[in-house]
């Protein structure tokens, strides 16, 4: 799971473990999500699909606890298949799973335009609306979509009443309605063979000894429960998420890696106390290209905040912490870390609940002297330079975490896995296991 506001190189991280498991699950949110896997010539930009499906054998499943659009699904699956990489057999998707329609996506962009200064920044995608279908329980499930004629008589009311309430409350067309039923239809007997109960699935193979990888989407900072709300997204993303979105009980979950940035982004609107808003953050996007996988807008560029690190542990748990893009740094003069902030003269260590008292903290940093030398592509722990080493320790102890893997590029090889950690036994174990 991601341990700050997204984009901390969970897929990276998922691709690269993934072969020490049998399936790789996606529990939560939609094609906001945008996890990027890179290796030899290749880079894909995944979206529902698990970070596993690059890997030959592996078996994928997206759970109940995802919102899918059908379109954007078929689209990712081709874009696979055209990269070489096989979509059949090896994908699962919940018949329990949300589905967005057009006007959940026209709701979420009107919103946001009414709400003007005040707006989440949300990518648009018709996330929050399609959850809030679910939560008043007049959504449309996979289950639904794939029966043509069950699915144009659900859908078509809804539609009507979103078409109506676009119009006449925000000013804007919605959509076609037959033609939309017509082209969600196809959508749903294209996707027909993939659809299962993926509990069922998911935990029959357990109890056959299969390892589970559950992927999470955007980070702790973006759960509706957990993150800075109102400027969250609208799924439980921290690890006990996993659980609902899959169908899964508490008691499967071995072990939680939480996902880390070296220092800390956010896309979209709300609280960031770590914000460079200066030359170094700018410098700092454009070297770690800071620009959404989704959006493709500028990521907002801060200090690494090891009260958020810290909120994420207590949420999340952290068996093992990923370090993702420490070369990043390489360049900087001094790298800081917040580990407390000031709110109104108060020296506070827990982040408030209210966000307008959270746009109001002042970080209280350590600094650390930059190592300025390159430590892109470094694949073991003593050859980082001494500088560099310790600000990873230094963190880890501010957090009160293990860094047990440390990425130093965004391809597989470019990575330290720090032996005698957890995630090394556990990976180590589970080779043994395959083997
Ligand atoms: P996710 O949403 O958490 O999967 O992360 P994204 O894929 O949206 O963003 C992470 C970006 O950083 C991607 O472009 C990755 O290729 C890249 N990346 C991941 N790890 C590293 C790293 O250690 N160093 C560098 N330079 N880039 C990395
Ligand atoms: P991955 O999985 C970063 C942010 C949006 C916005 C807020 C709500 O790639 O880490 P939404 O469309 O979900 O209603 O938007 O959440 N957001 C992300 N930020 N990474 C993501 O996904 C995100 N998914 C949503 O920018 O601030
Ligand atoms: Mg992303």
């Amino acid at each position: 799971m991601g341990g700050q506001w997204g984009d901390e190189g969970k897929g990276k991280v998922v691709d690269l473990i993934a072969p020490s498991f049998d399936l790789v699950a996606r529990y939560q949110g939609g094609h906001n999500a945008g996890h990027t896997v890179k290796f030899g010539e290749k880079h894909f930009a995944l979206r529902l699909v698990p970070s596993g499906i690059c890997r030959p054998g592996m078996l994928n499943v997206i759970g109940n606890g995802l919102v899918i659009d059908p379109r954007a699904l078929l689209q990712e699956m081709d874009h696979l298949r055209a990269s070489g990489v096989t979509v059949e057999d090896n994908l699962k998707v919940s018949d329990r799973a949300h589905v967005i329609l057009p006007t959940h996506a026209l709701l979420d962009g009107a919103r946001e335009k009414a709400l003007a200064g005040a707006n989440i920044g949300t990518t648009s995608r018709g996330i929050g609306p399609c959850y809030e279908t679910k939560a008043n329980r007049t959504g449309l499930r996979i289950a639904d979509l794939v029966d043509g004629d069950r699915f144009r008589a659900l859908a078509r009311p809804i539609l009507e009443h979103h078409g109506a309430l676009l119009k006449h409350f925000y000013g804007v067309e919605g959509t076609p309605v037959d033609e939309t039923l017509e082209t969600y239809a196809a959508c749903g007997r294209t996707l027909a063979r993939f659809v299962t109960d993926t509990s069922v699935f998911v935990n029959t193979r357990l109890s056959q000894g299969a390892r589970l990888l559950c992927e999470g989407a955007q980070g702790v900072m973006l759960d509706v429960d957990h993150g800075t709300y109102p400027f969250v997204t609208s799924s439980s993303c921290a690890s006990g998420g996993a659980c609902t979105g899959l169908g899964i009980p508490p008691s499967c979950i071995g072990a939680v890696v939480a996902v880390m940035k070296a220092y800390a982004t956010r896309v979209g609107s709300g609280p960031f106390p770590t914000e460079l808003n200066d030359t170094l953050g700018e410098r700092i996007r454009t070297r770690g290209n800071e620009f959404g996988t989704v959006t493709g807008r500028p990521r907002r560029v801060g200090w690494f905040d090891a009260v958020v690190a810290r909120t994420s542990a207590r949420i999340s748990g952290i068996d093992a912490l990923a370090l993702t893009k420490l070369d990043v740094l390489d360049e900087v003069d001094a790298v800081q870390i917040a580990v407390a902030y000031e709110i109104d003269g108060r020296t506070v260590t827990e982040i408030p609940a209210r966000a307008d008292f959270y746009e109001r903290a002042r970080p209280v940093y350590r600094t650390f002297p930059g190592w300025k030398t390159s430590t892109f592509g470094i694949d073991v722990f003593e050859a980082l330079p001494e500088k560099a080493r310790s600000y990873v320790m230094a963190l880890e102890e501010i957090v009160g975490a293990n860094v047990a893997l440390l990425s130093t590029g965004p391809k597989r090889e470019q990575t330290v896995i720090r032996p005698g950690t957890a995630l090394d036994e556990w990976l180590r174990t589970a080779a043994g296991q395959t083997a």
